[in-house]
């Protein structure tokens, strides 16, 4: 296949946002601090950290470099480098992953547009805002409305081309975002039970230590950094030859592991301690009610509703963009097209979940994942989010050790920063045995030990 001409990003610093922009989401701080919350806190944080650094980021490179190497998505990348192979499957998968985690992904981010509007025409009442949230998502037409416009304004902006735009608003209301974060930080350090909050939430207790802790932080960094699915390898490949892969990848990196931190800076020391229920709601409960005390709460609660939505906006465009351009690469399918193909697709998958916080009641509560009861929402956030993102990440490693070679792969990754070509001393033990192993193993235990699900 020749090499189609492909746009890029004019600057590193267009594609560390852009990549950013995928990364830092309701990831961040809708799924964080919940997770976090159920799995055992401070362990939890040292662990996903730890992940983040010896398996994240080495993935990150993997695909980055994929992607820029051989200027594909997931599919044409594969079909590239191992014509006719057996490794396409590969790239289906992650067309099928980007589409079963918008599918829910969407569902939450539909909270964000209401909770905006919300807070700019009623606020919210204090000390009431669990029942606030319960009602809200137990309404069906709400969820399936709301999921909707969210899908549609995500197609939209794919179809438009407008994307450049999004990322433009989103390098201003980024440093905006980190503003309001710090602020909200400090204020709640000054909360009563700050101090047994942080304790929890930093301090690590080997006694919270299990195979759950695992798998989830696992997931989370995955499912954080946008991995596993080829939405970094698809930014890649729009990526100038000259640009410094290893700190632009390291960069992305970093800014989304202290994002999701902050949003568990500001969490726990409002909980005081292990949240006694944590579940989907945890943000959207506890930063409201936070909001309520605070002067100026309701403009402050607006902003902040209108930058989570942004940041999911930046998330959702490079969850479809898989999926999408897949199928104008692979099947020359134009782009309004295959954006509304696949954004049809995605809302009717979303349904169910949609109707799983309470409208339905055979969705809502189907299964305990981990300990926790969850509905359907929860199984396509497991499934997909976790599950399928591990495997995916595991497959890339397989491929680039058996197939593409790892001197390959650290060819275009060092191209032009060769002063840090030392780290591949670091980045060959973890990707030949560390992070294959660690995936594995988490793999295993959901596969075989059949605890997990039940
Ligand atoms: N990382 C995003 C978040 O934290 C979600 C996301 C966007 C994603 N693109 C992805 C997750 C690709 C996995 C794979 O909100």
């Amino acid at each position: 296949m020749s090499a189609p001409k492909r746009e890029q990003w004019n600057s590193s610093l267009g594609f560390i946002l852009a990549a950013a922009g995928s990364a830092i989401g309701l990831g961040n701080i809708w799924r964080f601090p919940y997770i976090t919350g159920q799995n055992g806190g401070g362990t939890f944080v040292l662990l996903y950290v730890s992940i983040v650094l010896l398996i994240g980021l080495p993935v990150m490179y993997l695909e980055l470099s994929m992607g820029r190497f051989s200027k594909r998505g997931p599919v044409g990348a594969v079909e590239s480098i191992a014509p006719g192979s057996f490794w396409k499957f590969m790239g289906y998968l992650a067309v099928i992953t980007g589409i079963g985690i918008l599918s829910f992904y969407g569902v939450v981010a539909g909270w964000t547009v209401w909770y905006f509007f919300k807070a700019v025409f009623h606020g919210f009442p204090s000390g009431k805002t669990n029942e606030l949230f319960g009602e809200f998502v137990a309404s069906g037409p709400h969820q399936i409305a709301l999921l909707y416009i969210f899908l549609a304004l995500t197609g939209g902006i794919v179809i438009s081309g407008i994307k450049g735009g999004i990322e433009k608003v989103s390098s201003i209301l980024m440093p905006i975002l980190l503003l309001l974060l710090t602020g909200l930080i400090i204020y709640s350090m000054t909360l009563k039970g700050a101090t047994s909050g942080l304790k929890y939430y930093l301090v690590p207790k080997s006694s919270d230590f299990t195979k759950t802790t695992f798998i989830f932080a696992l997931g989370q960094a995955f499912f954080s950094l946008s991995l596993g699915m080829g939405a970094m390898m698809t930014y890649g490949s729009y990526l100038k030859k000259k640009e410094n892969l290893v700190k632009a990848g390291f960069l992305v990196v970093i800014f989304d592991t202290v994002i999701a931190l902050m949003s568990g800076l500001i969490i726990f020391p409002v909980l005081g301690g292990a949240p006694q229920k944590s579940g989907a709601g945890l943000v959207f409960v506890v930063i409201t009610d936070l909001f309520t005390k605070l002067p100026g709460g309701r403009i402050l609660a607006a902003l902040f509703f209108l930058l989570l939505t942004v940041a999911a906006l930046t998330s959702t465009i490079s969850l479809l963009e898989v999926a999408a351009s897949y199928l104008m690469d692979e099947h020359k399918i134009p782009r309004k097209k295959a954006a509304t193909i696949v954004t049809f697709i995605t809302f009717i998958v979303g349904i169910p979940s949609a109707l799983s916080l309470g409208a339905n009641k055979s969705l809502t509560s189907m299964i305990s994942i981990g300990g926790q009861k969850t509905g359907f929402l929860g199984i396509m956030d497991f499934l997909f989010g976790n599950v399928s993102l591990a495997l995916g990440g595991l497959l890339l490693i397989l491929f680039v050790v058996f197939k593409w070679g790892i001197k390959n792969t650290e060819k275009e990754l060092f191209r032009n920063s060769e002063k840090l070509k030392y780290l591949r001393y670091i980045l060959r033990p973890l990707i030949w045995f560390a992070a294959p192993a660690a995936i594995a193993l988490v793999l295993g235990f959901i596969l075989f030990t059949g605890k997990t699900l039940s």
